[in-house]
């Protein structure tokens, strides 16, 4: 219990006065306002890489960090289980292959056992993502990937200034990718970043992302060609080709705020992280996902494991939301057993001329292949960290432990 509230608005204050300076620019050219520039400066150089690319979500950061790595059709491209569906679908958006494993039974990130055995001289890529706020276990990762000349994505959707063995997460892979959905730790409703230090990975990404436009540069902001040359009728624009994943100016200046504050915000989730951590310490049948020493654990949530069979899952939600808290999520499905897949196989084995890409390449995505988590995540617990208030973080710490006596 902590008896000196401390509270944070849930938007950035300067939030607002950077918005204004973007319409005082007008739409013809909002970009002057230089607010996606400050925001890729600024972001890389939190995270201590070269170069920030922003994007309009944290799907788009992976399918530009794909093709700037070559991943193309028929491609392997290793992602876990537990995971939301964009890591899988920035794959499939390369006509690459999803190939889905299994994770650390205590860390609930990828298993590096599962990678071993599914690398393969198709393999191109290894996307580990932090999941729940928790770096995977990356140093092995980059020397597999090096070992095999693989591109490494942190995806790192769930995972703001969060760390691995001293280093912060998004500053290990060759590419760290992050979202600014409306329920990350850093949010500007909806945009993502793409960081990087490698020159030519990080101008492929950015054509990537900006639909190939030839004279785009590296510079902070740098993703609209410049009047002079566009205004020329013989002007040849594009030289690849790419997606069109811009970060709208107005979003940037709101994750430009958001970043400027970040120390506090992602503070008040760890606030709440541990005030439920305290609470779990003292019950034996709950576990929560293992942050190893020597990591710090973001906590985009505070993720446990009830492990006792006779309770049920929805009683526990119910009970919780009884005792004054305001619920929790469970985990997503694995991802391999999301329909989507099933589909794909039926589509694919109906008509494989139809995906020569995928005809005779795509695992059978079904039960069985990641025992692991397919075992645990009906009986995940997510619990909210977002409470902005230390004392409605106590408030919902409290709820919770009286859910938990009642389960005695
Ligand atoms: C682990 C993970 N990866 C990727 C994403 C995709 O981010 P976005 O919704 O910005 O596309 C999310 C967000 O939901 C996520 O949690």
């Amino acid at each position: 219990m902590n008896n000196s509230r401390k509270s944070i608005p849930r938007v950035a204050p300067k939030a607002y006065d950077y918005a204004r300076d973007v319409l005082d620019f007008g739409f013809h050219n909002a970009h002057a306002a230089g607010m996606t520039a400050r925001l890729e400066r600024d972001f890389a150089k939190r995270f201590g890489q070269a170069y920030g690319i922003a994007h309009c979500n944290g799907t788009a950061t992976m399918q530009s960090a794909l093709m700037a790595a070559g991943v193309g059709g028929g491609d392997e491209v290793i992602v876990p289980s537990f995971t939301v569906f964009s890591t899988p679908a920035a794959v499939l958006h390369c006509n690459a292959v999803p190939v889905i494993v299994d994770i650390d039974p205590d860390m609930w990130t990828i298993s590096m056992d599962a990678i071993r055995k599914h690398i393969t001289p198709r393999t191109r890529a290894i996307i580990p993502v932090s999941i729940c706020g928790l770096p995977a276990d990356l140093d092995p990762i980059m020397k597999l990937a090096q070992e095999h000349n693989l591109a490494v994505i942190e995806d790192n959707a769930q995972c703001v200034l969060g760390q691995y063995k001293g280093r912060i997460a998004g500053s290990i892979g060759h590419f760290a990718s992050f979202s600014f959905q409306s329920s990350k730790t850093l949010t500007c409703g909806d945009g993502g970043m793409l960081i990087c230090s490698d020159d030519s990975l990080a101008l492929a990404a950015r054509k990537a992302a900006t639909i190939g436009f030839k004279d785009l540069t590296l510079k902070p902001g740098d993703n609209v060609v410049s009047e002079q040359l566009r205004c020329q009728p013989d002007y040849q624009r594009h030289d690849s080709i790419g997606w069109n994943q811009r970060l709208p100016e107005i979003a940037a200046a709101v994750a430009l705020a958001e970043l400027e504050r970040i120390d506090e915000v992602a503070k008040m989730r760890t606030y709440s992280a541990i005030a439920f951590d305290r609470v779990v310490q003292d019950c034996e049948w709950i576990v929560p996902q293992k942050t190893p020493e020597g990591y710090v654990n973001a906590y985009w949530t505070y993720a446990a494991r009830i492990t006792r069979d006779n309770i049920v899952w929805t009683d526990f939600l119910a009970t919780f939301i009884e005792m004054g808290g305001d619920g929790f999520y469970g985990a997503y499905l694995p991802a391999h057993l999301e329909p989507v897949f099933a589909n794909l196989n039926r589509a694919v084995d109906e008509n494989p001329d139809r995906y020569p890409q995928f005809a005779g390449r795509l695992p059978r995505y079904e039960r069985g292949t990641c025992p692991v988590w397919e075992t645990i995540q009906p009986r995940i617990i997510m619990l909210k960290t977002n409470y902005f208030d230390t004392v409605e973080a106590d408030r919902q710490a409290e709820a919770f432990a009286k859910t938990i006596k009642r389960f005695v």
